[in-house]
């Protein structure tokens, strides 16, 4: 029997938690750092993120068959290079495959040699370069940082004067901290998003059942942009057709053009998707399970998910089964998010919620739950159709009392209106 360490502390990591403690080969799920709503499914070790040295040793001494790291920050800091290096057996990318994510200005430069269908963009280290090419640009226009900013560091400027401002903060006046000294500008497109995540080893490619994501704070994508304030799974309204060609002119090309230059990535890699009137583009690359569409792709994945690491790693050929339910999930998020918001309130109800993932819990002195992070809850709905996996997921949700969580209503509704 093995034992699994998932790393990182979010509603994806719960998810992911959740569904390794449900293999019949796996007998001991860790958790690090975890919080404290994931004690359903594994056990929670306190070792930080990127205190490398003391999860190499942890994974050392209980011998741990398989390492899961779900975010981004240890993954693009060379987390799997480390502990490679150690003997230990982890799934995800390396360090040079992970800038993928890292750095949007390698992310848009693979896409433009391999010829992956994008946004034209340019991209600047100099301020007075990015605003003389900005000004013979038309609005809309996208302005991103290139670095890590957990999902915030995108910009939809509406007009010039906007778009000044923007690339000022983020160049000059550190918006996004480092992250935004270098910056991409493209153009900005329209269509329905979608995410495609892939179990990836070198040139294979296992494209999981799609995911819809709800990036903006407020309804009727509304307000800054968020980690994601929602997801369901499927997406069937979305013709099959754009399935194949996130596939095909997407997926596949970045796994093999990555084995090409020297960097083949292993993983989890995720497509951000727009299905555009020209076809569908590449919005982003991510390198790990989305959240929160992870939360519902993987209630609906029939395969065990220590089984399929497994052989993946081992190169033996896996077949992705996802059943013909709908879920649909709703975040609980502090009011402020994605900017800054007061952090501890209680929260009450959640023992009378049917299925929900911690994305941001506490625990007071008395043991009962606080809402602690910026996305606190992730609360699912399950249905034969989507329409029914929305009511079960809000009849939930309104479940739950606390008087500083906002959440969106309209989770789902692009999807309902296919229905
Ligand atoms: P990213 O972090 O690159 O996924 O960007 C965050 C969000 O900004 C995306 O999910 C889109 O909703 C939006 N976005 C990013 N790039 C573009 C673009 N070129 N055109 C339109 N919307 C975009
Ligand atoms: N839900 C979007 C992301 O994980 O980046």
């Amino acid at each position: 029997m093995a034992k699994v360490l998932v790393i990182g502390s979010g509603g994806r990591e719960h998810a992911i938690a959740y569904k390794f403690n449900q293999s019949a080969l796996v007998d001991e799920v860790f958790v690090a750092p975890g919080n404290p709503g994931m004690g359903d499914v594994a056990t929670i070790i306190d070792i930080k993120v990127d205190d490398y040295d003391k999860l190499i040793d942890f994974c050392l001494q209980q011998k741990i068959d398989l390492v899961f790291v779900g975010p981004e920050i240890p993954l693009c800091d060379g987390i799997v290079d480390r502990l490679s290096a150690k003997g230990i057996n982890i799934f995800g990318p390396s360090k040079a495959a992970a800038r993928l994510e890292g750095s949007k200005v390698f992310s848009k430069q693979m896409m433009k040699k391999y010829n992956i269908p994008t946004a034209k963009y340019a991209s600047f280290a100099d301020y007075e370069a990015a605003k003389e090419y900005l000004l013979q640009q038309k609005c809309p226009i996208v302005i991103k940082a290139d670095g890590l900013a957990a999902g915030k560091g995108v910009v939809i400027a509406q007009d010039m004067d906007e778009a000044l401002n923007d690339l000022e903060q983020m160049m000059c006046n550190d918006l996004f901290k480092d992250a935004g000294k270098n910056v991409v500008i493209e153009e900005y497109l329209e269509g329905e998003e979608f995410s495609l995540l892939a179990f990836v080893k070198d040139k294979k490619v296992y494209g999981m059942q799609l995911a819809q994501d709800h990036k903006r704070a407020y309804d009727n994508d509304e307000g800054l942009n968020t980690g994601g304030m929602g997801a369901y799974t499927p997406v069937n309204h979305l013709p099959e057709s754009a399935y194949d060609e996130a596939m095909n002119k997407i997926m596949k090309p970045m796994a093999e053009a990555m084995v090409t230059e020297g960097c083949p990535f292993v993983g989890v890699l995720y497509g951000g998707c727009m299905l555009t009137k020209d076809g569908v583009k590449t919005i982003e690359f991510n390198v790990r399970f989305g959240d929160p569409e992870t939360e519902v792709i993987l209630l609906a994945m029939k395969n065990d998910l220590y089984e399929t690491i497994m052989d993946i790693l081992n190169d033996k050929p896996i077949e992705l089964e996802f059943d013909d339910k709908k879920y649909l999930g709703v975040v609980m998020a502090n009011k402020g998010y994605p900017g800054t918001y007061a952090k501890g309130a209680p929260i009450n109800g959640l023992d009378d919620v049917d299925l929900c993932f911690h994305m941001g819990t506490g625990i007071d002195d008395h043991g009962n739950y606080t809402a602690n992070g910026g996305r606190v809850l992730f609360i699912v709905g399950k249905g034969d159709s989507l329409l029914e996996a929305k009511t079960n997921a809000y009849v939930n949700v309104e479940k739950i009392k606390c008087d500083t969580l906002f959440y969106r209503h309209d989770i789902g509704d692009k999807g309902l209106n296919h229905e």
